[in-house]
């Protein structure tokens, strides 16, 4: 008789991981810019790297994020929770072993942590779990952002988006059948049941014909930790959301959809028609908007903001913080391109721009307005040049300098105790600690980049 495989799943070790998008500089930049909502909104001045603030990670996993983040920024006071007691004791013994005293992690589930004495957060993020759990379980998330968040505050949550996975339903029940009758294991039927749909395609199952994402789904789950596999595909609960319904079941938390900490959505106009685009901007609802833009982009997995009681900044306080945001090169800045091509069409940088950005960002982490002052560049086409390089990936947003300075012992020592916490049996730690940009570094860098990025190792 097939069983459902969900207590299993819920206590089964997921795969380390760091997530950027859930770090306080990284979505404070997301919301400077506006990515996929309105710019400025959700920028209440707590929530600005340049004051402290409290978080929490719901489902957080074994907290590599919320330990980063607490690592980067000492002030801060980060919370992450688990039911997974794996989780959570590897997490709590990886902070006292680099001496973070600003972490706090505690095995709760999602109805239990709500009466838990905690401080009001700035900032809840949620990453790879509200389209794994049940409706109840999605209540009590909801329950918990209610209480917990402050007004002002800012909410991050990712779940898996209707027109992503459309074709891929059938493929996600075929994986869950199949560890439910073949006995294999959690992990090893994941991985056996991945391979056998990778059979029916090289035998020319005609369900990849006309369902191409589908492949696209695939050659992703053939890349991924077997781990990932079993929560991404075997829970019971896997459900897929509109941005509507996400904005429906947050509302009654007083939450309201603020934008995309996802950046590539900057590149949305670079994949779509003009018609498209001209569709799309002559939507006023933000959420009719976004959803017509998931059938245009058809992207897996959405990354959105949403804030409680949102506070617009004015259009000169966004530039103030525009130019005052510094950035940092996460590639070898003389590499820096200057052109990049997008199925529609490319996309330059002014050559004054690139120049001066290049020349700032060889010499280590720089504002707008310290690249405009050093070089008498165009402010436009500096921030411009900024924020594609940002998008792109070859740029991240980083802390100001004050941040660095308070946070270099203490990454140093995060990134110091990580080999010897392996050594001892740890999990495999797969990332430093930047005390520039506030996040984590994989630990496969090159030297020059990493110490670049302020890891000393
Ligand atoms: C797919 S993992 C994501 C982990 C982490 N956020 C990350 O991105 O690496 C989902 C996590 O939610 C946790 N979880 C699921 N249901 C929960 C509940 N009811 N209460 C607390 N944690 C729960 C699981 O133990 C698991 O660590």
């Amino acid at each position: 008789m097939p069983k459902s495989n969900d207590s299993q799943v819920a206590s089964h070790p997921y795969a380390q991981s760091f997530n950027k998008e859930q770090t306080p500089g990284h979505l404070h930049y997301a919301q400077l810019c506006g990515i996929g909502g309105q710019a400025g909104v959700g920028l209440p001045a707590a929530f600005s790297p340049n004051d402290t603030f409290a978080s929490c990670d719901i489902g957080c996993g074994y907290g590599l994020t919320p330990l980063i983040t607490a690592v980067a920024d000492p002030t801060a006071d980060v919370w992450g929770f688990d039911f997974n007691p794996e989780h959570i004791a590897s997490a709590t013994a990886l902070a006292e072993a680099a001496g973070v005293s600003n972490a706090t992690f505690l095995t709760a589930s999602f109805d239990t942590f709500v009466d838990h004495d905690t401080p009001d957060f700035d900032l809840i993020t949620l990453h790879g779990t509200f389209s794994w759990v049940s409706q109840e379980n999605r209540q009590q998330i909801t329950d918990i952002l209610a209480k917990k968040l402050k007004p002002g505050g800012l909410v991050y949550i990712s779940y898996n988006c209707s027109t992503g996975w459309a074709s891929a339903a059938p493929m996600q029940q075929f994986l869950s059948d199949y560890v439910d009758r073949s006995g294999s294991g959690l992990q090893n039927g994941a991985t056996d049941a991945v391979a056998l749909v990778n059979q029916m395609r090289t035998a020319g199952a005609s369900f990849f014909g006309v369902n191409p994402q589908a492949g696209k789904i695939l050659d992703k789950a053939l890349q991924s930790d077997p781990r990932y596999l079993v929560h991404e595909y075997l829970t019971g609960h896997w459900t897929v959301f509109s941005p509507a319904q996400v904005a429906d079941d947050l509302f009654v938390a007083g939450l309201e959809y603020a934008g995309s900490a996802d950046v590539t959505h900057a590149f949305d106009v670079f994949h779509m028609t003009p018609e498209a685009q001209a569709m799309l901007s002559s939507i006023e609802d933000p959420l009719l908007r976004q959803g017509v833009r998931d059938f245009f982009m058809t992207p897996l997995l959405r990354k959105d903001i949403f804030v409680k009681d949102p506070q617009p900044i004015s259009l000169d306080q966004q530039t103030e913080y525009l130019l005052n945001q510094r950035f940092c090169a996460t590639k070898e800045a003389d590499q820096l391109p200057q052109h990049f091509n997008f199925p529609r069409g490319g996309v330059s940088l002014t050559a004054e721009a690139h120049a001066a950005i290049k020349a700032a960002m060889i010499r280590g982490p720089a504002s707008a307005r310290m690249i405009i002052d050093a070089s008498g560049t165009e402010t436009k086409s500096v921030l411009n040049g900024l924020k594609l390089l940002t998008d792109i990936g070859f740029l991240a947003p980083a802390l100001p300098e004050a941040m660095t300075i308070a946070a270099q012992e203490q990454t140093d020592r995060f990134n110091e105790t990580i080999a010897a916490f392996e050594e001892k049996g740890g999990e495999p730690v797969p990332f430093y600690a930047s005390s520039i940009s506030g996040g984590g570094v994989s630990r496969d860098t090159e030297p020059a980049l990493l110490k670049a990025l302020g890891v000393k190792v």
